[in-house]
Protein backbone atom coordinates (compact mmCIF):
# COMPACT_ATOMS: atom_id res chain seq x y z
CA UNK A 1 0.00 0.00 0.00
CA UNK A 2 1.21 3.29 -0.87
CA UNK A 3 0.92 6.17 1.93
CA UNK A 4 -1.48 7.85 -1.30
CA UNK A 5 -3.96 4.78 -1.26
CA UNK A 6 -6.51 5.14 1.21
CA UNK A 7 -6.62 2.14 3.09
CA UNK A 8 -8.69 -0.94 2.33
CA UNK A 9 -11.17 -2.33 4.31
CA UNK A 10 -13.33 -5.48 4.86
CA UNK A 11 -16.04 -7.11 7.82
CA UNK A 12 -14.82 -8.62 10.39
CA UNK A 13 -15.00 -12.09 10.77
CA UNK A 14 -15.44 -12.97 14.33
CA UNK A 15 -17.35 -9.27 15.35
CA UNK A 16 -18.24 -7.72 12.14
CA UNK A 17 -16.69 -4.80 13.17
CA UNK A 18 -14.72 -2.55 10.27
CA UNK A 19 -10.81 -4.26 9.45
CA UNK A 20 -8.31 -1.87 8.28
CA UNK A 21 -5.31 -3.27 6.40
CA UNK A 22 -2.08 -2.56 7.58
CA UNK A 23 0.26 -4.70 5.05
CA UNK A 24 -0.43 -5.64 1.40
CA UNK A 25 2.21 -8.56 0.39
CA UNK A 26 0.72 -8.92 -3.07
CA UNK A 27 -0.62 -11.30 -5.17
CA UNK A 28 0.54 -14.48 -4.08
CA UNK A 29 -0.55 -18.15 -5.46
CA UNK A 30 -1.62 -20.90 -2.97
CA UNK A 31 1.22 -21.18 -0.50
CA UNK A 32 0.86 -25.08 -0.43
CA UNK A 33 0.28 -25.50 -4.55
CA UNK A 34 3.58 -27.10 -5.51
CA UNK A 35 3.34 -27.53 -9.15
CA UNK A 36 3.97 -30.32 -11.93
CA UNK A 37 6.46 -28.73 -14.53
CA UNK A 38 3.91 -29.24 -16.93
CA UNK A 39 1.18 -27.67 -15.49
CA UNK A 40 2.76 -23.92 -15.03
CA UNK A 41 0.32 -21.68 -17.17
CA UNK A 42 -3.08 -21.77 -14.38
CA UNK A 43 -1.97 -20.55 -10.99
CA UNK A 44 -4.92 -19.75 -8.54
CA UNK A 45 -3.71 -15.95 -7.10
CA UNK A 46 -5.41 -14.20 -4.56
CA UNK A 47 -4.45 -10.78 -3.13
CA UNK A 48 -2.83 -11.52 0.45
CA UNK A 49 -2.96 -8.28 2.60
CA UNK A 50 -3.92 -8.39 6.51
CA UNK A 51 -5.50 -6.16 8.78
CA UNK A 52 -6.55 -5.74 12.09
CA UNK A 53 -10.29 -5.00 13.45
CA UNK A 54 -11.21 -1.70 15.29
CA UNK A 55 -13.57 -3.55 17.42
CA UNK A 56 -12.28 -6.81 18.79
CA UNK A 57 -8.37 -6.02 17.55
CA UNK A 58 -8.33 -9.63 15.50
CA UNK A 59 -5.78 -9.61 13.29
CA UNK A 60 -7.16 -11.23 9.67
CA UNK A 61 -6.53 -11.56 6.03
CA UNK A 62 -8.85 -9.12 3.85
CA UNK A 63 -9.32 -11.95 1.51
CA UNK A 64 -10.69 -15.41 2.02
CA UNK A 65 -9.38 -18.78 -0.22
CA UNK A 66 -12.00 -21.64 -0.15
CA UNK A 67 -10.57 -23.97 2.05
CA UNK A 68 -11.26 -26.84 -1.11
CA UNK A 69 -8.63 -25.58 -3.32
CA UNK A 70 -6.19 -25.60 0.32
CA UNK A 71 -6.77 -28.62 1.90
CA UNK A 72 -7.43 -31.78 -0.24
CA UNK A 73 -6.04 -34.97 -1.39
CA UNK A 74 -2.76 -33.66 -2.01
CA UNK A 75 -1.88 -31.52 1.08
CA UNK A 76 1.75 -31.56 0.82
CA UNK A 77 2.02 -30.65 4.30
CA UNK A 78 2.96 -33.74 6.76
CA UNK A 79 3.58 -32.58 10.34
CA UNK A 80 5.70 -35.48 11.69
CA UNK A 81 8.81 -34.10 9.02
CA UNK A 82 10.30 -32.73 11.95
CA UNK A 83 12.23 -34.27 14.95
CA UNK A 84 11.81 -31.50 17.28
CA UNK A 85 7.93 -31.46 16.54
CA UNK A 86 7.27 -35.00 16.91
CA UNK A 87 8.90 -34.37 19.97
CA UNK A 88 6.48 -31.41 20.89
CA UNK A 89 3.44 -33.53 20.17
CA UNK A 90 4.67 -36.75 21.99
CA UNK A 91 4.95 -34.10 25.06
CA UNK A 92 1.85 -32.18 24.26
CA UNK A 93 -0.45 -35.93 23.95
CA UNK A 94 1.51 -36.66 27.22
CA UNK A 95 0.37 -34.18 29.50
CA UNK A 96 -3.93 -34.30 28.11
CA UNK A 97 -3.26 -38.31 29.10
CA UNK A 98 -1.99 -37.02 32.81
CA UNK A 99 -4.43 -34.07 33.10
CA UNK A 100 -7.29 -33.85 31.10
CA UNK A 101 -7.67 -37.60 29.78
CA UNK A 102 -8.12 -38.78 33.45
CA UNK A 103 -11.54 -40.25 33.98
CA UNK A 104 -13.91 -43.53 33.40
CA UNK A 105 -13.58 -43.07 29.45
CA UNK A 106 -12.20 -39.66 28.38
CA UNK A 107 -12.52 -38.98 24.97
CA UNK A 108 -10.00 -36.19 22.80
CA UNK A 109 -11.13 -34.90 19.28
CA UNK A 110 -8.55 -33.19 17.69
CA UNK A 111 -9.35 -30.58 14.12
CA UNK A 112 -6.65 -31.17 11.90
CA UNK A 113 -4.73 -34.39 12.86
CA UNK A 114 -2.43 -34.63 9.88
CA UNK A 115 -0.50 -37.73 9.71
CA UNK A 116 -1.31 -38.73 12.98
CA UNK A 117 1.35 -36.92 15.12
CA UNK A 118 -0.23 -36.07 18.36
CA UNK A 119 -3.17 -38.27 18.33
CA UNK A 120 -0.73 -41.78 17.31
CA UNK A 121 0.90 -41.09 21.43
CA UNK A 122 -3.50 -41.53 22.33
CA UNK A 123 -3.83 -44.50 20.33
CA UNK A 124 -0.96 -46.57 21.68
CA UNK A 125 -2.15 -45.36 25.49
CA UNK A 126 -5.62 -46.95 24.21
CA UNK A 127 -7.71 -43.30 24.86
CA UNK A 128 -10.64 -42.88 22.65
CA UNK A 129 -10.37 -40.54 20.11
CA UNK A 130 -11.17 -38.53 16.97
CA UNK A 131 -8.78 -36.56 14.39
CA UNK A 132 -10.66 -34.36 11.69
CA UNK A 133 -9.05 -33.92 9.05
CA UNK A 134 -10.07 -33.08 5.61
CA UNK A 135 -7.01 -33.83 3.47
CA UNK A 136 -7.53 -37.52 2.52
CA UNK A 137 -3.39 -38.20 1.84
CA UNK A 138 -2.24 -37.14 5.40
CA UNK A 139 -5.02 -38.60 6.80
CA UNK A 140 -4.73 -41.93 5.06
CA UNK A 141 -1.11 -41.82 6.97
CA UNK A 142 -2.62 -41.00 10.32
CA UNK A 143 -5.20 -43.77 9.78
CA UNK A 144 -1.97 -46.20 8.99
CA UNK A 145 -0.84 -45.79 12.50
CA UNK A 146 -3.98 -47.06 14.18
CA UNK A 147 -5.62 -43.27 14.69
CA UNK A 148 -9.26 -43.07 14.22
CA UNK A 149 -9.90 -40.23 11.75
CA UNK A 150 -12.49 -38.99 10.38
CA UNK A 151 -11.93 -37.33 6.46
CA UNK A 152 -14.03 -34.19 7.10
CA UNK A 153 -13.60 -30.63 7.70
CA UNK A 154 -14.60 -30.01 11.60
CA UNK A 155 -17.46 -27.69 12.22
CA UNK A 156 -20.83 -27.14 13.62
CA UNK A 157 -22.48 -30.21 11.52
CA UNK A 158 -20.14 -32.73 11.92
CA UNK A 159 -19.31 -32.01 15.36
CA UNK A 160 -22.86 -32.38 16.55
CA UNK A 161 -22.68 -35.57 14.69
CA UNK A 162 -19.81 -36.85 16.52
CA UNK A 163 -21.35 -35.29 19.85
CA UNK A 164 -24.43 -37.87 18.68
CA UNK A 165 -22.51 -40.49 18.09
CA UNK A 166 -19.65 -40.87 20.44
CA UNK A 167 -20.85 -38.36 22.97
CA UNK A 168 -18.75 -35.50 25.06
CA UNK A 169 -15.29 -34.77 24.51
CA UNK A 170 -12.73 -34.20 27.46
CA UNK A 171 -10.32 -32.18 25.28
CA UNK A 172 -10.90 -30.45 21.84
CA UNK A 173 -7.27 -29.84 20.93
CA UNK A 174 -5.83 -28.39 17.53
CA UNK A 175 -2.56 -27.54 16.14
CA UNK A 176 -1.77 -24.80 13.95
CA UNK A 177 -5.19 -25.13 12.81
CA UNK A 178 -7.37 -22.72 14.03
CA UNK A 179 -5.79 -19.78 13.03
CA UNK A 180 -6.58 -21.79 9.49
CA UNK A 181 -10.14 -20.90 9.47
CA UNK A 182 -12.16 -18.05 8.48
CA UNK A 183 -15.70 -19.61 9.94
CA UNK A 184 -14.72 -19.44 13.27
CA UNK A 185 -18.23 -19.03 14.39
CA UNK A 186 -19.32 -22.04 13.18
CA UNK A 187 -16.25 -23.99 15.11
CA UNK A 188 -17.02 -22.73 18.29
CA UNK A 189 -20.73 -23.62 17.63
CA UNK A 190 -19.14 -27.00 16.93
CA UNK A 191 -16.88 -26.82 20.16
CA UNK A 192 -20.00 -25.93 21.98
CA UNK A 193 -22.21 -29.13 21.27
CA UNK A 194 -19.10 -31.57 21.65
CA UNK A 195 -17.22 -30.46 24.70
CA UNK A 196 -18.42 -31.67 28.37
CA UNK A 197 -19.54 -29.59 30.73
CA UNK A 198 -15.58 -28.93 32.56
CA UNK A 199 -13.72 -29.39 28.81
CA UNK A 200 -10.98 -27.54 27.96
CA UNK A 201 -11.10 -26.18 24.07
CA UNK A 202 -7.19 -26.12 23.68
CA UNK A 203 -5.18 -24.55 20.55
CA UNK A 204 -2.09 -23.25 19.67
CA UNK A 205 -0.93 -21.04 16.88
CA UNK A 206 1.66 -18.44 15.47
CA UNK A 207 1.45 -15.71 17.60
CA UNK A 208 1.09 -12.16 17.08
CA UNK A 209 3.67 -10.61 19.51
CA UNK A 210 6.24 -13.19 18.01
CA UNK A 211 5.52 -11.69 14.43
CA UNK A 212 6.24 -8.49 15.20
CA UNK A 213 9.30 -8.98 17.70
CA UNK A 214 10.42 -11.13 14.44
CA UNK A 215 9.40 -9.63 11.50
CA UNK A 216 8.38 -12.81 10.31
CA UNK A 217 5.95 -11.43 7.68
CA UNK A 218 6.42 -14.97 6.13
CA UNK A 219 3.63 -16.21 9.01
CA UNK A 220 1.19 -14.83 6.62
CA UNK A 221 -0.47 -16.37 3.99
CA UNK A 222 -3.57 -17.95 2.51
CA UNK A 223 -3.69 -20.62 5.02
CA UNK A 224 -3.08 -18.50 8.19
CA UNK A 225 -6.32 -16.34 8.10
CA UNK A 226 -6.05 -15.34 11.64
CA UNK A 227 -2.96 -13.71 13.70
CA UNK A 228 -3.98 -13.76 17.62
CA UNK A 229 -3.20 -12.45 20.49
CA UNK A 230 -4.49 -13.31 24.19
CA UNK A 231 -6.74 -10.32 24.00
CA UNK A 232 -8.19 -11.14 20.67
CA UNK A 233 -8.90 -14.44 21.49
CA UNK A 234 -10.23 -13.77 24.82
CA UNK A 235 -12.85 -11.35 22.99
CA UNK A 236 -13.73 -13.60 19.91
CA UNK A 237 -14.40 -16.57 23.08
CA UNK A 238 -16.87 -14.46 25.13
CA UNK A 239 -18.74 -13.75 22.17
CA UNK A 240 -19.29 -17.47 21.56
CA UNK A 241 -19.87 -18.42 25.36
CA UNK A 242 -16.42 -19.65 26.29
CA UNK A 243 -13.73 -18.00 28.44
CA UNK A 244 -10.40 -17.58 27.67
CA UNK A 245 -8.47 -19.25 31.20
CA UNK A 246 -4.41 -19.92 30.35
CA UNK A 247 -2.15 -19.20 28.31
CA UNK A 248 1.43 -20.67 27.29
CA UNK A 249 4.20 -19.54 25.04
CA UNK A 250 5.63 -22.55 22.83
CA UNK A 251 9.10 -22.22 20.75
CA UNK A 252 7.84 -24.33 17.89
CA UNK A 253 6.86 -22.70 14.74
CA UNK A 254 9.09 -19.37 15.67
CA UNK A 255 6.92 -18.47 19.14
CA UNK A 256 3.39 -19.56 19.33
CA UNK A 257 0.63 -19.37 21.90
CA UNK A 258 -1.23 -22.33 23.39
CA UNK A 259 -4.48 -21.17 24.17
CA UNK A 260 -6.88 -22.79 26.88
CA UNK A 261 -10.70 -22.01 26.54
CA UNK A 262 -13.09 -23.24 28.51
CA UNK A 263 -17.23 -23.19 28.96
CA UNK A 264 -17.85 -19.26 30.78
CA UNK A 265 -17.13 -19.41 34.49
CA UNK A 266 -16.16 -23.55 34.70
CA UNK A 267 -12.52 -22.91 35.10
CA UNK A 268 -10.57 -20.15 37.36
CA UNK A 269 -8.34 -17.66 34.88
CA UNK A 270 -4.52 -18.09 35.16
CA UNK A 271 -1.97 -15.71 36.60
CA UNK A 272 0.23 -16.87 32.64
CA UNK A 273 -3.25 -15.18 31.14
CA UNK A 274 -2.84 -12.06 33.65
CA UNK A 275 0.44 -11.87 32.98
CA UNK A 276 0.60 -12.10 28.85
CA UNK A 277 -2.48 -9.79 28.27
CA UNK A 278 -0.63 -7.14 30.27
CA UNK A 279 2.22 -7.47 28.42
CA UNK A 280 0.55 -7.03 25.10
CA UNK A 281 -0.94 -4.03 26.58
CA UNK A 282 2.57 -2.82 27.11
CA UNK A 283 3.70 -3.49 24.13
CA UNK A 284 0.99 -1.96 22.33
CA UNK A 285 0.91 -4.73 20.13
CA UNK A 286 -2.64 -3.92 18.55
CA UNK A 287 -2.40 -0.29 17.98
CA UNK A 288 -2.06 1.03 14.38
CA UNK A 289 1.25 2.80 14.52
CA UNK A 290 2.66 -0.78 16.29
CA UNK A 291 1.72 -2.34 12.68
CA UNK A 292 2.46 0.75 10.43
CA UNK A 293 6.02 0.30 11.93
CA UNK A 294 5.87 -3.10 11.36
CA UNK A 295 5.14 -3.19 7.71
CA UNK A 296 7.57 -0.93 7.31
CA UNK A 297 10.15 -2.81 8.66
CA UNK A 298 8.87 -5.37 6.06
CA UNK A 299 9.74 -2.98 3.10
CA UNK A 300 12.71 -2.95 4.33
CA UNK A 301 13.27 -6.93 5.02
CA UNK A 302 12.26 -7.12 1.60
CA UNK A 303 14.62 -4.32 0.44
CA UNK A 304 17.63 -5.92 2.09
CA UNK A 305 17.05 -9.50 1.20
CA UNK A 306 16.84 -8.56 -2.76
CA UNK A 307 20.05 -6.37 -3.08
CA UNK A 308 22.10 -9.15 -1.16
CA UNK A 309 20.46 -11.61 -3.64
CA UNK A 310 21.65 -9.49 -6.40
CA UNK A 311 25.34 -9.00 -5.36
CA UNK A 312 25.96 -12.71 -4.68
CA UNK A 313 24.44 -13.21 -8.56
CA UNK A 314 26.47 -10.53 -9.65
CA UNK A 315 30.04 -11.74 -7.74
CA UNK A 316 28.96 -15.30 -9.12
CA UNK A 317 28.36 -16.92 -5.99
CA UNK A 318 25.73 -20.15 -6.18
CA UNK A 319 22.63 -19.50 -3.69
CA UNK A 320 20.31 -22.26 -3.16
CA UNK A 321 17.42 -22.27 -0.59
CA UNK A 322 16.11 -24.79 1.83
CA UNK A 323 12.77 -25.67 3.08
CA UNK A 324 9.81 -25.44 0.78
CA UNK A 325 7.59 -23.91 3.06
CA UNK A 326 3.94 -22.39 2.72
CA UNK A 327 5.49 -19.19 4.63
CA UNK A 328 8.51 -19.18 1.56
CA UNK A 329 5.40 -18.50 -0.90
CA UNK A 330 5.01 -15.06 0.44
CA UNK A 331 8.88 -14.24 0.52
CA UNK A 332 9.39 -15.62 -2.82
CA UNK A 333 6.37 -13.91 -4.43
CA UNK A 334 6.26 -10.62 -2.17
CA UNK A 335 10.09 -10.12 -3.32
CA UNK A 336 9.98 -11.46 -6.46
CA UNK A 337 12.67 -14.37 -5.99
CA UNK A 338 12.73 -16.25 -8.88
CA UNK A 339 15.49 -19.09 -10.20
CA UNK A 340 17.48 -15.79 -11.39
CA UNK A 341 18.84 -15.38 -7.53
CA UNK A 342 17.92 -18.77 -6.08
CA UNK A 343 18.93 -21.91 -8.33
CA UNK A 344 16.54 -24.45 -6.29
CA UNK A 345 15.24 -25.27 -2.92
CA UNK A 346 15.73 -28.60 -0.90
CA UNK A 347 12.93 -30.26 1.23
CA UNK A 348 12.56 -33.34 3.13
CA UNK A 349 8.95 -33.58 1.99
CA UNK A 350 8.49 -36.37 -0.88
CA UNK A 351 5.32 -34.69 -1.99
CA UNK A 352 7.31 -31.62 -2.79
CA UNK A 353 10.42 -33.41 -4.45
CA UNK A 354 10.52 -32.78 -8.43
CA UNK A 355 7.67 -30.04 -8.29
CA UNK A 356 8.19 -26.06 -8.60
CA UNK A 357 7.30 -24.08 -5.62
CA UNK A 358 3.92 -21.89 -5.83
CA UNK A 359 4.78 -18.75 -8.12
CA UNK A 360 8.58 -18.42 -8.04
CA UNK A 361 8.65 -21.60 -9.97
CA UNK A 362 12.19 -23.06 -7.95
CA UNK A 363 12.86 -26.75 -8.49
CA UNK A 364 11.94 -28.33 -5.46
CA UNK A 365 15.25 -31.34 -4.59
CA UNK A 366 15.48 -34.11 -2.09
CA UNK A 367 18.03 -33.08 0.75
CA UNK A 368 20.43 -35.95 -0.27
CA UNK A 369 21.76 -34.07 -3.31
CA UNK A 370 22.54 -30.44 -1.29
CA UNK A 371 25.72 -31.65 0.32
CA UNK A 372 26.90 -33.15 -2.87
CA UNK A 373 25.94 -29.98 -4.94
CA UNK A 374 27.95 -27.71 -2.74
CA UNK A 375 26.53 -24.04 -3.32
CA UNK A 376 27.99 -21.06 -1.65
CA UNK A 377 24.70 -20.06 0.06
CA UNK A 378 21.80 -21.64 1.30
CA UNK A 379 18.61 -19.31 2.24
CA UNK A 380 17.01 -20.57 4.94
CA UNK A 381 13.05 -20.94 4.27
CA UNK A 382 12.60 -23.20 7.04
CA UNK A 383 14.37 -20.74 9.86
CA UNK A 384 11.69 -22.48 12.35
CA UNK A 385 13.71 -25.45 12.24
CA UNK A 386 17.15 -24.12 11.90
CA UNK A 387 18.62 -25.77 15.01
CA UNK A 388 17.37 -29.03 13.73
CA UNK A 389 18.34 -28.60 9.61
CA UNK A 390 21.75 -26.87 10.39
CA UNK A 391 23.14 -29.67 12.62
CA UNK A 392 21.69 -32.07 9.70
CA UNK A 393 23.70 -29.84 6.69
CA UNK A 394 26.67 -29.37 9.37
CA UNK A 395 28.76 -30.71 6.66
CA UNK A 396 27.52 -27.96 4.60
CA UNK A 397 29.06 -25.05 6.96
CA UNK A 398 32.17 -27.27 7.63
CA UNK A 399 33.04 -26.69 3.78
CA UNK A 400 32.79 -23.48 3.48
CA UNK A 401 29.02 -22.94 3.05
CA UNK A 402 26.81 -19.55 4.82
CA UNK A 403 23.60 -19.78 5.92
CA UNK A 404 21.30 -16.92 4.55
CA UNK A 405 18.49 -15.79 7.06
CA UNK A 406 15.57 -12.84 6.77
CA UNK A 407 14.15 -13.29 10.25
CA UNK A 408 14.55 -11.21 12.12
CA UNK A 409 16.56 -9.41 9.64
CA UNK A 410 18.74 -10.47 6.81
CA UNK A 411 22.27 -11.58 7.32
CA UNK A 412 24.73 -14.53 6.77
CA UNK A 413 25.68 -17.35 9.36
N1 LIG B 1 -1.93 -30.17 13.59
C1 LIG B 1 -0.87 -30.38 12.64
C2 LIG B 1 0.38 -29.64 13.05
O1 LIG B 1 0.33 -28.79 13.91
O2 LIG B 1 1.43 -29.91 12.45
C3 LIG B 1 -1.29 -29.97 11.22
C4 LIG B 1 -1.28 -28.52 10.92
S1 LIG B 1 -1.62 -28.17 9.22
C5 LIG B 1 -0.75 -26.66 9.04
C6 LIG B 1 -3.32 -27.69 9.23
C7 LIG B 1 -4.24 -28.89 9.04
O3 LIG B 1 -5.59 -28.49 9.31
C8 LIG B 1 -4.21 -29.46 7.64
O4 LIG B 1 -3.86 -30.81 7.72
C9 LIG B 1 -5.64 -29.22 7.12
O5 LIG B 1 -6.07 -30.22 6.23
C10 LIG B 1 -6.44 -29.19 8.41
N2 LIG B 1 -7.73 -28.43 8.39
C11 LIG B 1 -8.03 -27.30 7.75
N3 LIG B 1 -9.31 -26.94 8.01
C12 LIG B 1 -9.82 -27.86 8.87
C13 LIG B 1 -11.09 -28.06 9.52
N4 LIG B 1 -12.10 -27.22 9.36
N5 LIG B 1 -11.23 -29.14 10.30
C14 LIG B 1 -10.22 -30.01 10.51
N6 LIG B 1 -9.01 -29.88 9.92
C15 LIG B 1 -8.81 -28.81 9.11
P1 LIG C 1 7.06 -25.74 8.27
O1 LIG C 1 7.98 -24.61 8.59
O2 LIG C 1 5.72 -25.27 7.77
O3 LIG C 1 6.99 -26.77 9.35
O4 LIG C 1 7.69 -26.47 6.98
C1 LIG C 1 8.98 -27.02 7.04
C2 LIG C 1 9.39 -27.51 5.68
O5 LIG C 1 10.79 -27.81 5.71
C3 LIG C 1 8.69 -28.78 5.24
O6 LIG C 1 8.40 -28.73 3.85
C4 LIG C 1 9.70 -29.87 5.55
C5 LIG C 1 11.03 -29.17 5.39
N1 LIG C 1 12.07 -29.68 6.25
C6 LIG C 1 13.23 -30.22 5.69
O7 LIG C 1 13.37 -30.25 4.45
N2 LIG C 1 14.18 -30.74 6.51
C7 LIG C 1 14.07 -30.72 7.87
O8 LIG C 1 14.95 -31.19 8.58
C8 LIG C 1 12.88 -30.13 8.45
C9 LIG C 1 12.70 -30.07 9.94
C10 LIG C 1 11.91 -29.62 7.60
ZN1 LIG D 1 -13.79 -7.79 15.15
Amino acid sequence: MTEHQAPSTAACRICGGTVTQFLDLGRQPLSDAFLDEARTGDEFSYRLAVGMCGRCTMVQLMEEVPRKLMFHEDYPYHSSGSAVMREHFAKTAKRFLETELTGSDPFIVEIGCNDGVMLGTVREAGVRHLGFEPSAGVAEVARAKGVRVRTDFFEERTAREVRAADGPADVVYAANTICHIPYLDSIFRGVDALLSPRGVFVFEDPYLGDVLEKTSFDQIYDEHFFLFTARSVREAARRFGFELVDVERLPVHGGEVRYTLARAGARTPTAELARLLADEDARALTEPATLAAFAGSVGRIRNDLLALLRRLRDEGRRVVAYGATAKSATVTNFCGIGTDLVECVYDSTHAKQGRLTPGAHLPVRPPEEFAADRPDFALLFAWNHAAEIMAKERAFRDAGGRWLLYVPAVREV
